[in-house]
């Protein structure tokens, strides 16, 4: 279940799921009635999609996209719980402007955490039990140096965000959580200058993600599967 399917990353992780038949994908985004492409996937799947309106900033939000998925996965569970919502607003760290820091952290942050906490009911029920955590390089802070000074809301958020992963972690040993940068990728988010097309990307978080077991929760993982320093 991706948190954000309308567009990006989260709607390519929506098309490569739905081509295995065996998936029961959850489409999860704040304007269902706007995203058009994810309508079209809708109508030309064989009714393995169901779409779930979500803003994860808003706490009521959450509490009634568990409400509408209780019929969906209150027998079967939820194996994969993908967080992938995010914004990524400018700012310098002696220029910071708090509301930006506060709205990107509320989404970036307290999204996936909520999140995480209101589905663990459906994650507990299911096999697999694994939350992926998309993150960022740019919370590294092995990597900020080549980042420079841009960006900096973004890079607090994506590095509370990877200590959030393995807070879940330590607490739940029975639960893989995951951290996971995609790759330069081109969205909206990424820019067409970007490295990878979001297929490319998408291939690998879902073949990391497939893979992956108690053993690697807490882990900060490259689309690819390589390890990112902290
Ligand atoms: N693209 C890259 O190069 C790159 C690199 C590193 C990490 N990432 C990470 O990869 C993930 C996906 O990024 P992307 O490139 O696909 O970004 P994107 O194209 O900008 O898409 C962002 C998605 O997040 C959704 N979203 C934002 N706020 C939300 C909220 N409050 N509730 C629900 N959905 C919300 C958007 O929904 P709306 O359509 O409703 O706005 C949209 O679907 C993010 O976590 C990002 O930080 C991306």
């Amino acid at each position: 279940m991706p948190s954000s399917a309308s567009r990006g990353i989260g709607l390519e992780l929506v098309r490569q799921l739905l081509e295995s038949p065996a998936n029961l994908v959850v489409a999860a985004c704040r304007s269902p009635e706007t995203a058009t492409t994810l309508g079209e996937l809708n109508t030309t799947s064989k009714g393995n999609l169901h779409t779930v309106k979500l803003d994860v900033s808003d706490s009521d939000s959450v509490r009634a996209a568990v409400k509408e998925m209780e019929p969906i996965l209150g027998e079967t569970g939820l194996d994969y719980l993908i967080n992938n919502a995010a914004i990524a607003e400018g700012g310098n760290a002696f220029a910071l402007n708090p509301d930006v820091l506060m709205r990107t952290f509320r989404t970036n942050v307290v999204g996936p955490a909520l999140v995480s906490q209101a589905f663990l009911p459906f994650l507990e029920k299911s096999e697999k039990k694994t939350i992926l955590n998309i993150s960022s390089s740019g919370g590294s802070l092995a990597i900020a140096p080549q980042v420079g000074t841009r960006n900096t809301s973004y890079a607090i958020s994506k590095a509370a965000l990877n200590m959030l992963t393995y807070k879940q972690k330590v607490e739940r040993p029975d639960i893989t959580s995951i951290t996971m940068c995609p790759g330069w990728t081109k969205t909206d988010m990424g820019g067409q200058d970007a490295m990878l097309e979001p297929k490319e990307s998408v291939a690998g978080i879902l073949k990391v993600i497939t893979a992956v077991t108690t053993a690697d929760s807490g882990k900060f993982l490259r689309y690819n599967g390589e390890e990112v320093p902290w």
